[in-house]
């Protein structure tokens, strides 16, 4: 079964999202996929009010890496938990460019995990050609003594792609895939999920999610249609 993630990012309003869910569930048939919507904090109460299909998760985008306390503007694992979300995205290159590192990243997955929240992990080297080093440093460090392995997912979405809209380089791609899949069996992952981001849309889906060893997409841009992204998902239907 692929996985199929929506990143909205910092976009919507709730008019919009009424609207998109409307267009959405009557365009998609989602039998044999997951697919997850990351939504901005405000909005996941209403999406998941508006979201009955048991193969669509909602996510939140960041968590804390604290339990709770003095941390203002912050938003706990346990706040999510009891909400009935079921994972957040971790690690994401936008939010790494404001300080976010692999230790933080660590606490926040172990957290997540300790309320029985999934992690969706991003990594991804900065520019093109210099994966190998960077991605192997990155897994080993955000995987730091986690044995949930239920818990986790990795998103390889290279800096340079995400937010683009040049030809993606499906070699490259693949190749980096390959290390990030052998790192994890050295970890003792075998079975972690490993999905594609950055520049994805409704006229390259097709061809990542058949050429690539890959169990999904994280989609940004192009799932904030919602005829495009019921396009991306059907593909799999
Ligand atoms: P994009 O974003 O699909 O707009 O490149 C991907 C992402 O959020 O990681």
């Amino acid at each position: 079964m692929k996985t199929i993630v929506a990143n909205w990012k910092m976009n919507g309003t709730v008019d919009y999202i009424d609207d998109y869910f409307d267009k959405f569930l009557s365009n998609v048939k989602i039998v044999n996929s997951e697919v997850i919507f990351a939504v901005p904090y405000v909005f996941l109460e209403h999406v998941k009010k508006i979201v009955k299909n048991q193969n669509i998760k909602i996510f939140a985008q960041n968590c804390s890496h604290e339990e709770d306390g003095a941390f203002t503007g912050e938003i706990s694992a346990s706040m999510l938990s009891s909400m009935g979300i079921d994972g957040s995205i971790v690690g994401h290159c936008e939010r790494r460019k404001y300080g976010e590192n692999c230790e933080i990243i660590n606490k926040k997955i172990k957290i997540l995990a300790k309320y029985n929240l999934k992690s969706i992990i991003c990594i991804g080297e900065e520019n093109k050609n210099q994966s190998e080093s960077i991605l192997r440093e990155q897994i080993k460090e955000c995987l730091y003594e986690i044995d949930s392995k239920n818990h986790v997912v990795i998103a390889y979405e290279p800096v340079w792609s995400v937010g683009r809209n040049d030809n993606l380089d499906l070699k490259e791609i693949a190749h980096s895939i390959e290390i990030i899949k052998n790192m994890v069996i050295e970890l003792g992952f075998e079975k972690l999920k490993i999905l594609y981001g950055g520049s994805v849309n409704k006229n390259n889906a097709r061809e990542i999610l058949t050429n690539l060893d890959i169990n999904g997409v994280l989609v940004g841009r192009d799932s904030l249609n919602p005829m495009n992204f019921s396009q991306i998902v059907n593909f799999l239907e």
